[in-house]
């Protein structure tokens, strides 16, 4: 199966939630769930790398801490990589075309952030190969939580048991993601929204509500006057 050539799904909403470490993703991702339930939509709620069998093979493979064996940034990157090939084929583009909001835990704005200004990779390649990975799929809206480094690692250390791989990565390499995931909302401001998530989880939890329903009702707006 081959990936179809279109940038988006004319049907379905893809909706993405990025951030450095301990921001909250996964706590506002469920809750974002359910109030999107709630209102009527049909969602498909999935993350990355994982989402399939394979992809989640893949997941585990990549962010054990239990191996010895040193990660090269080109194998960490490509393997991302082959996790998202197979989510996109296998489960976003299906759920899109029915018409569904996919509701993705990191996407490929974490491989710019984490492989290409974390690691250093080219991002011209990243990007590049990204394109190959998801025949140029992106996001309608993305949300990124925002935190510092330090508060977000110190929130990862007391959730015991959830550390992996790249959690145990130095300060500065945590810099260097935050600083990348800050550049690309920057540099594409209308498709990711920033929100300060070093605040209390239900002052977050609403502007998250607010900001995706907001969207969500001119989108309809829009369509309903063409
Ligand atoms: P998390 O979703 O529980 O935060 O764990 C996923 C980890 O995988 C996180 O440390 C970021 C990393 N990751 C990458 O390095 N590159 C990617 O493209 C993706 C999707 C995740």
């Amino acid at each position: 199966m081959r990936h179809p050539r279109t940038r988006r799904d004319s049907r379905g909403v893809f909706l993405t939630l990025e951030g450095p470490e301990g921001s909250g993703k996964s706590t506002q991702m469920l809750h974002l769930g359910t109030v999107l339930r709630k209102a009527g939509y049909s969602v498909l709620h999935t993350r990355e790398p994982g989402g399939t069998k394979m992809a989640e093979a893949i997941r585990e493979t990549m962010l054990s801490a239990a191996s010895k064996e040193p990660v090269v940034p080109e194998t960490e990157a490509l393997l991302v990589l082959a996790a998202r090939s197979q989510h996109v084929a296998h489960l976003i583009r299906p759920a899109l075309a029915r018409g569904s909001i996919v509701l993705c835990d990191r996407f490929a704005d974490s491989t710019f952030a984490y492989q290409g200004f974390g690691r250093g990779l080219s991002l011209s390649w990243l990007q590049h190969a990204n394109r190959t990975a998801t025949g140029g799929l992106t996001p309608h809206l993305t949300v990124l939580l925002d935190v510092p480094v330090s508060i977000g690692l110190a929130r990862r250390r007391r959730a015991r048991g959830q550390q992996n791989r790249l959690d145990r990565e130095s300060t500065s390499f945590h810099q260097r993601v935050r600083q990348g995931f800050l550049t690309l909302a920057s540099r594409t401001p209308r498709r990711i929204k920033v929100v300060n998530a070093n605040r209390p989880v239900e002052v977050v939890r609403a502007e998250i509500e607010g900001l995706v329903l907001g969207w969500l009702r001119t989108r309809e707006r829009r369509a309903g006057a063409r």
